[in-house]
């Protein structure tokens, strides 16, 4: 039997977290730049029916059946078996590749399980529709961060630019104009779930002004939903900065992202706000196609760990 191969993106939120959490819209692109590949090969002489797993970014090289039961990996495949009323794998070997930096709002994670579960489905010989791809790693998601919203494990399994809003169903966005972004590393480990508990005691405890909060960023998220089909980056980015002005406000924010926003501002970006979870992680900056290289360098002279210039283009017309 050949090696089973799949692959899936990383991400980055545009716009919108956080106040996802709470019901508000939030828009998300795949990032190709970034990926996880996940490969099975068949061991079809082995004596046993071990299952060997490989994942060099976590160092694990280790027998399925070791790993606690709510491992992330372990879970994976076992829902994969369990979607498919299957009880083993066969002998195998799972190895896990990711360029996708951890605790960084790429979504490395999600794009693991989206990754890991087609995988093992194909693997099987019976792939499985993005929406049942989506539900495995939604339920993988939430053994990593509690409470997701779903918005990660959705643009990734369905690597389409997404409108998410929990509990309706997934709009995929068709993007009409070219867009560059550069997504810069703080270089500073964000943990999403610390931030959303953060922003969850200060919820309860103050819930009018952050009602107040999401309801604004939800309405940032609806207003660039309509430019991203009319294409006025100028405006989108004014309302990114806004939003990064939100996210400060609610108290995720760091002096290493602003630092990083407001270079990006000056440096000739429409627009900047961090990305994800917050407290760490990465700054998205909006920018102009011919000034990109001059704003990336500057970040990088900032304190940018590392800065990935990400085209998002339209869907190629037939
Ligand atoms: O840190 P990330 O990229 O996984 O993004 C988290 C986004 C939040 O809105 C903060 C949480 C969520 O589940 O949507």
């Amino acid at each position: 039997m050949p090696a089973i191969s799949s692959s899936a993106p990383g991400k980055i939120i545009l716009c919108g977290e956080h106040a996802v959490v709470y019901g508000q819209p939030a828009i998300a692109l795949p990032i190709s730049d970034v990926q996880t590949r996940c490969v099975i090969l068949a061991k079809p002489n082995a004596i046993t029916r071990q299952v060997l797993v490989k994942d060099h970014a976590f160092g694990l090289d280790t027998d399925l059946s070791s790993l606690k039961p709510e491992h992330p990996i372990r879970k994976t495949i076992e829902s994969v078996l369990t979607e498919l009323s299957i009880d083993h794998l066969p002998a195998c070997e799972v190895q896990i590749h990711s360029t996708i930096p951890h605790s960084g709002g790429l979504g490395s994670s999600a794009s693991i399980a989206v990754a890991l579960t087609r995988a093992t489905a194909n693997f099987l010989g019976h792939p499985l529709e993005d929406i049942i791809v989506n539900k495995i790693a939604f339920e993988i998601e939430k053994l990593h961060h509690r409470t997701p919203s779903g918005i990660d494990n959705s643009v990734i399994a369905y690597a389409k630019p997404v409108f998410y809003m929990k509990d309706t169903p997934i709009e995929l966005l068709k993007l009409d104009h070219p867009m560059v972004l550069l997504i810069a590393d703080s270089g500073i480990k964000g943990s999403t779930a610390k931030a959303v508990d953060l922003v969850r005691k200060r919820w309860k405890s103050s819930p009018i002004e952050f009602e107040g909060y999401f309801v604004e960023i939800g309405g940032i998220a609806l207003k660039i939903k309509r430019l991203l089909q009319t294409g006025d980056l100028e405006e989108i980015g004014e309302l990114l900065t806004n939003n990064h002005q939100l996210l400060k406000e609610i108290g995720v924010s760091l002096p290493e992202l602003d630092h990083l926003v407001d270079v990006a501002i000056r440096s000739g970006a429409y627009g900047a706000k961090l990305s994800g979870g917050g407290m760490g992680g990465n700054v998205v900056a909006l920018v102009p196609p011919d000034t990109a290289a001059q704003i990336r360098s500057n970040l990088l002279r900032s304190g940018a760990a590392h800065v990935l210039v990400a085209r998002i283009s339209p869907p190629a017309r037939r």
